[in-house]
């Protein structure tokens, strides 16, 4: 079959039409009520046992913000009106070969993971002052209370021994007494979901939801009345594992390689670190086609990193950059025009049908939270999808358009940026402050 055929057939499998989104947006509000409702569901919608801030927080906190592989610690001061000033952040990675580490394989177990993050605490807060601790951690956990959240098990490929099934505020206020950090208390554990909406409505108003749209991906939303306390309450969805969407035979292939297969279904075809992931999936079925030279990274994982995809979604003219980085990840130096912009337009396929998916789940939410749609709602977004990848926040907007026809512009989205750590920050000045 030549290359035409073949991407004519894969356009067809990765384009959804605005109908397809709306069904998936319907399974979506379906599966929330379903999960709310404590029924089987792959929305976990857990509570988060915190509700918007409403700028009187005030207080010097200190905030970690963990939940790739960098962890980030912050002291910040809340003054009360709504103004919050970050003195210190510092960004330390988790794995660092040169030094000899990696706290998030196997390899490594809890006690090192959270004595590493204890020390970075240890960096930043002053010696001997005490702070209330925000702690944003961001994979699935049960929260029991604000400050108790056992992690039901890793996501993002995360493998690190000793933390599925444990209370995250327990290792935690055990690495932080043994570095001897007696004034710094953990006081709220929250999902990093949460804490950009946290940040988002300290200063904005019709902050409805927020969402991560980066390494991983994931949706939290205000629910008006939860059912465990009858008031307004944030609830951490878990949407990665939304499993009410359509997989194509990509999806499935690297859902089969992955570290839990099965599991993050909508992760697995939208978020940053599997995007790379289902474009070499797609280039990968050309080549044994006989479309595109065959090359052994193939059959490589990750060999598609998010700046690659971004390098190739933002190329024009003679495609030079799309070039370069089919020869550096997969030595494929001598592509001509016709497969370098087949190569453009399956990384074009993929980050437009994540966008897309994104969007349906938005629209979801907004139907369970308001079915007659009658106000305007806003979603706040971190992550580098959002934030840099070359149109996908356009994207987003045109398939949120299309779903709301007859009210372009009602469902709407805001960059958030770095808001899970500042999150973390509200949350513990809010507890910190409660009497
Ligand atoms: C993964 C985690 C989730 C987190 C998201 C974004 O999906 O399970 O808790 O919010 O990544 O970081």
């Amino acid at each position: 079959m030549t290359l035409d055929i073949q991407l004519t057939k894969i356009r067809q499998e990765l384009t959804l039409s605005a109908e397809a989104l709306a069904d998936i947006a319907t399974s979506f509000r379906k599966a929330m009520v379903e999960g709310l409702a404590g029924q089987p569901s792959s929305l976990k919608m857990l509570p988060s046992f915190i509700g918007l801030p409403n700028g009187r927080e005030k207080g010097s906190v200190i905030a970690i913000d963990f939940g790739g592989t960098n962890v980030r610690v912050i002291e910040a001061e809340l003054d009360g009106a709504a103004k919050i000033e970050v003195r210190q952040m510092k960004r330390f990675p988790l794995i660092d070969a040169a030094a000899g580490y990696n706290h998030t394989n196997q390899e490594a177990d809890a006690s090192q993971l959270f004595g590493f993050i204890a020390a970075r605490v240890a960096e930043i807060a002053k010696p001997g002052a005490s702070y209330p601790l925000g702690h944003t951690f961001s994979f699935p956990c049960e929260q029991l209370g604000i400050n108790q959240a056992r992690l039901i098990h890793w996501t993002k490929e995360f493998r690190t021994r000793g933390v599925e099934g444990q209370d995250i505020g327990a290792l935690l206020g055990a690495a932080l007494a043994k570095a001897g950090l007696a004034g710094v208390k953990g006081v709220a554990i929250i999902n990093d979901t949460v804490g950009t909406q946290l940040a988002a409505a300290y200063s904005q108003r019709n902050i409805d939801m927020a969402s991560i749209c980066g390494t991983g991906h994931n949706t939290c939303y205000l629910e008006p009345r939860h059912p465990l306390s009858g008031k307004p309450m944030i609830v951490n969805m878990e949407s990665g594992n939304f499993d009410g969407v359509p997989q194509t035979r990509f999806d499935v292939a690297v859902d089969r390689e992955s570290e839990r297969p099965g599991a993050q279904r909508l992760e697995k075809m939208v978020s940053g670190y599997y995007l790379g992931e289902v474009a070499r999936q797609v280039l990968s079925t050309l080549a044994v086609e006989g479309v595109l030279p065959a090359s052994e990274a193939f059959g490589r994982k990750q060999v598609l990193k998010g700046i690659d995809l971004d390098r190739i979604l933002a190329d024009t003219g003679a495609l030079a950059q799309t070039a370069e980085v089919m020869q550096r990840c997969f030595g494929l130096g001598s592509l001509s025009a016709a497969q370098l912009s087949a190569v453009q337009e399956v990384l074009r396929l993929v980050a437009r049908r994540s966008a897309r998916l994104v969007a349906a789940s938005f629209q979801g939410t907004a139907l369970h939270i308001d079915p007659q749609g009658a106000q305007a709602h806003k979603v706040a977004i971190d992550g580098s999808l959002y934030e840099k990848m070359p149109n996908y926040a356009l994207w987003l907007q045109e398939a949120l358009d299309e779903m709301n026809p007859a009210s372009r512009g009602r469902l709407s989205t805001v960059l958030a940026k770095d808001g899970s750590g500042i999150g973390a920050a509200i949350a513990a000045a809010t507890v910190g402050m409660a009497p």
